[in-house]
């Protein structure tokens, strides 16, 4: 069904072309002054200037016919001609009511079919909290999409052709040159698993990294690896696939802790086969230099207030680069799915990467121009010094060591009574939440500190604190069931205490579009606070179960009930599980 707020725009605008003013749009403001009006109209002033009269005339000619209506109460023009309006309880119950029933309103966007690209984990490498921030608000913004009808097709665009995979196998080398991935005169079948875990992966990349800062030869030695790997040499070739594998593994597995999934598992070794296809068109559109034996593609343009590098395609080595990579993977997911719009949600840090992948797109045409590609990048998680967190010794914050830090602050406020596995859990459940909540909460964009303290505290603006209240709404509207009692129906607005949550609740939609227009979820994560925290300030002054009025009694759990859908609808947006229990 049409959303309130769109209902009542689109009657404001028929009253208006009645009162004899064409106007385009007519917006409703939720207003911040609730004792002169729930919403406002501010429209008069710009019809005066279109009309050559006085706003205030305008504003109590359209006020007058608005009073034809039963819909409003407390009609009144403020100012220069603000109109303040207030509706009737008569039309937000039967909104409401009616809204029970249909269950979700309309979305009035057309469709689009979207590519979205984030998560962008490395084989081999250690997730770090950069990661999370990726993986977290890329699978919001993604989740938001698809509530929105939004044809999503999600990809995790895994790290898994460059040099760390070089570096990684060199060192495998050094280690264990006995094993047969390294035997070149080796004819039989590699074996299907690698003696290796995890763990040991994610030791040794560093290392690697770091002997290649010192050494010149072992880097040269890694560089060849990563260009035999990448024409996939066999033995290599094999060895990286087990690598793969076993990485995947534990990816997925902190991935599916934290919500988060994927319709491909697509890396960038996918995109590799699609190179020399990508080269030779560059090449027939004249648009492939050569330069110290390496091919380049000029991206500058005339307007460039700063110099804009041309994107490197194949390094003098023969070895492919990460912007070709990703403009591979562009003609790929062109040729696959050709979607209207391609999304990166990806450390700003990448801004400059991706301005010349996309430049390279348009230019060549194998991206349309009616066809987005579209950047969003991410600001930086920051410890209380305002660098990038880090551990306590300083090392790189890893994400399993991240979320373990968030599950303990968790477990010190935990019921005692909850306990075992259960309790783990749930730790692992709320932790998480807060961790995912505290991370939507800024603007995309900005950087922002992490704060444990803060993040977990039960009465602020947290993760925790929306589980909580979820929570209890739930086990009221449990306790109402276990009774009996009718929940039906509302009938009655009793006071500004329930009121304001409607009022709440009429912000909803308009909140979604914010959200949708911005890539960033702190719109809906700062609403879902405001929505709750009106609701506990009604909870905690109102007893409902004992309510004697029955009529009055069945409105609130019906209210109770539709604040507890919402907040089950967002956090699920947010990708936030909710537990059983807390
Ligand atoms: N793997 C990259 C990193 O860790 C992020 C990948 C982002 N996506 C892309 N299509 N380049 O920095």
């Amino acid at each position: 069904m049409k959303d309130f707020i769109k209902q009542q725009e689109e009657q404001l605008k028929s009253i208006i072309t009645e009162c004899g003013y064409e106007v385009n749009e007519v917006s409703l403001v939720v207003s911040s002054r609730k004792d002169l009006g729930q919403y406002q109209y501010n429209g008069a002033m710009s019809l005066a200037k279109a009309y050559h009269k006085n706003p205030n005339e305008i504003a109590n000619e359209i006020i007058n016919k608005m009073q034809e209506y039963k819909d409003y109460t407390n009609l009144n023009v403020a100012g220069p001609g603000f109109i303040n309006i207030s509706f009737t309880d008569e039309i937000i119950t039967n909104y409401f009511n009616a809204l029970q029933e249909n269950k979700k309103v309309d979305i009035d966007i057309p469709s689009k079919k979207i590519v979205i690209d984030y998560g962008g984990p490395n084989v081999a490498k250690t997730l770090h909290v950069g990661h999370l921030r990726s993986a977290n608000i890329g699978e919001a913004i993604k989740r938001l999409a698809k509530y929105m009808n939004y044809d999503v097709i999600s990809d995790v665009h895994l790290g898994d052709w460059g040099r760390p995979l070089g570096l990684v196998i060199l060192e495998l080398k050094n280690i264990h040159p006995e094993w047969v991935y390294f035997d070149e005169s080796f004819k039989g079948e590699y074996p299907d698993t690698c003696p290796i875990t995890n763990e040991y992966l994610e030791k040794l990349y560093p290392i690697a990294s770091n002997k290649a800062k010192e050494d010149e030869e072992y880097l040269n030695e890694a560089r060849i690896i990563t260009t035999k790997l990448q024409q996939k040499e066999k033995g290599y070739y094999d060895l990286w696939k087990q690598i793969v594998k076993i990485s995947t593994d534990e990816i997925k597995r902190l991935y599916d802790i934290l919500n988060i999934s994927f319709d491909l598992w697509e890396g960038e070794s996918d995109a590799d086969q699609y190179v020399p296809e990508v080269i030779e068109y560059l090449k027939s559109k004249g648009l492939v230099q050569e330069s110290n034996g390496a091919l380049i593609m000029d991206v500058s343009n005339l307007e460039d207030n700063s110099p804009m590098p041309p994107l490197l395609l194949v390094k003098s080595n023969g070895s492919v680069s990460y912007e070709t990579t990703d403009l591979a993977t562009i003609w790929e997911r062109m040729k696959k799915f050709n979607p209207e719009e391609i999304w990166y949600v990806v450390d700003n840090r990448q801004a400059l990467h991706f301005e010349q992948v996309f430049r390279a797109a348009y230019k060549s045409g194998i991206v349309p121009n009616n066809v987005k590609l579209e950047f969003f990048g991410f600001g930086t998680m920051n410890g209380k010094d305002g660098k990038p967190f880090k551990t306590r010794d300083g090392g790189v914050m890893t994400l399993n060591t991240l979320i373990n830090l968030v599950k303990e602050e968790t477990l010190k406020n935990l019921n005692e009574s909850i306990k075992g596995e259960e309790r783990e859990e749930i730790s692992t459940i709320i932790g998480t939440g807060t961790l995912k909540y505290a991370d939507l909460l800024p603007y995309r964009a900005t950087d922002y500190i992490f704060d444990i303290e803060k993040f977990s505290d039960l009465n602020g603006k947290t993760g925790v604190y929306l589980l909580y209240s979820t929570l209890r709404m739930k086990s009221l509207l449990e306790k109402a069931k276990a009774n009996n009692i009718k929940i039906d129906k509302i009938s009655i607005i009793n006071n500004d205490s329930d009121r304001s949550i409607y009022l709440k609740l009429l912000e909803e939609t308009s909140v979604l579009y914010k959200s949708l227009n911005n890539k960033s979820l702190n719109e809906i994560a700062e609403y879902l606070y405001q929505l709750t925290n009106t609701y506990n300030s009604f909870y905690s002054s109102t007893r409902v179960i004992t309510e004697e009025n029955t009529d009055l009694r069945e409105s609130w759990l019906v209210l109770t009930e539709i604040v507890y859908e919402t907040n089950k609808t967002l956090l699920e947006i947010l990708g936030i599980y909710l537990p059983n229990k807390i």
